[in-house]
């Protein structure tokens, strides 16, 4: 099967600094891939130089199979879906959705037909006659996509295209988007910030780690077996807790690990003595379905547990905390993974 975007060794320098630093990827037909990373890995540059809007340096960029590398944007084939939805002010909704085809002189029927056809899908049919500044932040963003869709793309790229919406809108967008990826079957190369967009939109989520793939993988797999310390700490939140392997002699580390990792879920609070990790609470967090407890425990450190529902404690309580040994995570010197605990 051709990969719809493959990226072989691509590098970008901005003049001395290299911010990609030899990236290989192949997105397959209908994929949904996510990249995620700390601020200033590389994740809107590499989209960027996906969508042909940034040169790139070394390496090579194929669409469809066909290098595309020196190919200008327009030639390419793709869709870029922005944060700032950059809509036309005084056109209606029907002639922003319309503009891109308008644009490439197409005729009037065939502009008509996928403006109704992605208005459909976006259900913005009962508002193709407002302008802009008569639309919700969640409308624009939509009629953003529309104007995307028209195009019939044969990837749709996304750099954080929801990241200025308030939280439930976030939500419901969210929503939209997987059914339109759904509903399209298009490859979707998607940027963002969020973990939950990532965890659920993504068929395989990729990690950049300072312009490199730190892993590759769908979601369960980077959850359940990360590769580095990296991506252990990336994935999941609230974040994996970690401690040095000698600070709690009761947990079975395998050999060559010198630091432990267990997600704040997979710990259990249980009396003092009951568990491997000893510690005095230091500060409970209420949040409705669950409950994080942030444990002081001496020379492993402040180890947070996220326990469903209440719990009855207060600062200051003595506890222990167990977890099964499956879900202890081991990771060498250098941060990479050690399998197998015990
Ligand atoms: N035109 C440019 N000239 C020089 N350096 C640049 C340029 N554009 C981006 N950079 C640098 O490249 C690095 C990667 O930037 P990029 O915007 O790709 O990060 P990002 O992962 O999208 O971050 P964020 O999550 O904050 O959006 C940063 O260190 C940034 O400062
Ligand atoms: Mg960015």
């Amino acid at each position: 099967m051709t990969a719809q975007v493959e990226l072989v060794g691509v590098e970008k320098w901005f003049g001395e600094a290299q911010v990609i630093k030899g990236v290989d990827l192949a997105v397959q037909p209908g994929e949904f891939c996510v990249f995620v990373g700390p601020s200033g890995c590389g994740k809107s540059t590499l989209l960027r130089m996906i969508a042909g809007l940034e040169e790139t340096s070394r390496g090579q960029i194929l669409v469809e199979g066909r290098d595309a590398t020196a190919e200008p944007p327009s030639r390419r084939g793709l869709a870029m879906v922005f944060q700032s939805y950059a809509l036309y002010p005084h056109l209606s909704v029907r002639e922003n959705v319309g503009f891109p085809l308008r644009a490439a002189g197409l005729p009037k029927e065939e502009i008509a037909r996928r403006v109704d056809e992605a208005a459909r899908a976006l259900r913005l049919e009962e508002l193709l006659d407002r302008r802009p500044k008569d639309l919700s932040g969640g409308q624009r963003q939509r009629v953003a996509i529309g104007r995307s869709i028209v195009r019939e793309p044969v990837a749709f790229l996304f750099d954080e295209p929801l990241s200025n919406l308030d939280a439930a809108l976030r939500v419901e967008m969210r929503y939209e988007i997987a059914k339109l990826h759904r509903q399209l079957g298009t490859a979707m190369i998607y940027v963002t910030h969020d973990q939950i967009e990532a965890m659920t939109l993504a068929d395989r989520i990729v990690v950049l780690e300072a312009g490199r793939i730190a892993q590759v993988g769908t979601p369960r797999e980077l959850y359940a077996n990360p590769r580095s310390l990296f991506v252990a700490q990336f994935i999941g939140s609230p974040k994996m807790n970690v401690l040095p392997a000698g600070a709690a002699p009761d947990l079975p580390a395998p050999a060559g690990a010198t630091t432990l990792g267990v997600r704040p879920e997979h710990l259990r609070l249980v009396a003092r003595g009951d568990g491997p990790l000893a510690g005095e609470v230091d500060l409970v967090e209420y949040l409705g379905a669950d409950t994080f407890v942030i444990v002081d425990c001496g020379a492993a450190g402040r180890i947070t547990a996220r326990v469903p529902g209440e719990v009855d404690l207060a600062p200051g309580a003595a506890v222990s905390l167990d977890a099964p040994r499956s879900a202890l995570h081991a990771f060498d010197a250098a941060g990479l993974a050690v399998s197998g605990p015990g």
